[in-house]
């Protein structure tokens, strides 16, 4: 049974007197894949990077963490407690290789999880990267470098992954692998919170959709009320591509 491993309570974000997150409460099981969805600007990225305690300066509220307190906790603390992010835009350092990448944020987290991720084991997931492993991560292609992005967090052994539009300006083809590899995580009791600007994308995994409409939840459901829903679709056509 999926267990509540992120719990997310009132919480609110300011940019100095910008009151840019209001009141957001949401929870990712061991066994959930749940988008945040909404178009730019409405807070995506906020969420992720206040939940990972990257945005300063002022977060209220509660984030805890496999039952405990993280909301001021430093993020290098925080991904310690095996919370994996996937920044958008994906971040990588121009001066590492491929594989430095993966050799310098692996972490031996448990013995006890069922899928330990090594740099091997994320060749084996995505084998263009095996390939391509002595150059520099900010030459791949934009496909391979999500794929390291994702790589690089796997290798932490993160109990959940947050990943902020993974799927941003990729080929259906990766978009495909993007899923399918929150698919597998999910059968090793990994969970998933992904944003996401395309329903489609989210309509093919989520467990639970939420939208966020200029720093508010307006909507939380799960993907079948979504597909099935015209009436709803309509509405939310206000909020999203399709
Ligand atoms: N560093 C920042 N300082 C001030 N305002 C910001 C900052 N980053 C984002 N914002 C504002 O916060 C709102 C939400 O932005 P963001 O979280 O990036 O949205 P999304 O990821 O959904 O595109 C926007 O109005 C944006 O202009
Ligand atoms: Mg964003």
């Amino acid at each position: 049974m999926s267990s509540t491993m992120l719990r997310i309570s009132e919480l609110n974000v300011f940019y100095g007197q910008a009151h840019t997150l209001h009141d957001i409460s949401l929870d990712v099981g061991s066994e959930d894949i749940v988008f945040v969805l909404g178009l730019n600007g409405m807070g995506k990225t906020t969420l992720l990077r206040a939940i990972m305690g990257l945005t300063p300066p002022r977060a209220d509220g509660s984030v805890s963490f496999n039952g405990q307190e993280i909301i001021h906790m430093r993020p290098n603390q925080i991904a310690l407690l095996g919370l994996g992010y996937v920044p958008q835009g994906r971040l990588l350092f121009p001066s590492l290789s491929v594989a430095e990448h993966l050799t310098l944020f692996y972490r031996n987290r448990s013995e006890k999880l069922e899928q330990k991720w090594t740099p091997e084991s994320v060749y084996e997931l995505f084998p263009a990267l095996r390939d391509r492993s002595k150059i520099s991560g900010t030459l791949l292609s934009g496909g391979e470098q999500q794929m390291l992005a994702i790589g690089r967090a796997l290798v932490t052994n993160p109990k959940i992954l947050i990943m902020d539009e993974p799927t941003e300006g990729l080929s259906p083809v990766i978009i495909h692998l993007i899923l399918e590899t929150c698919r597998k995580l999910r059968e090793t009791g990994v969970g998933s919170l992904l944003s996401e600007q395309n329903m489609e994308v989210a309509a093919a995994l989520a467990d639970r959709a939420l939208i966020l409409e200029t720093g508010r939840l307006v909507h939380e459901s799960n993907m079948e009320d979504f597909a099935n829903a015209d009436e709803l679709k309509d509405d939310m056509g206000k909020y999203l591509q399709f």
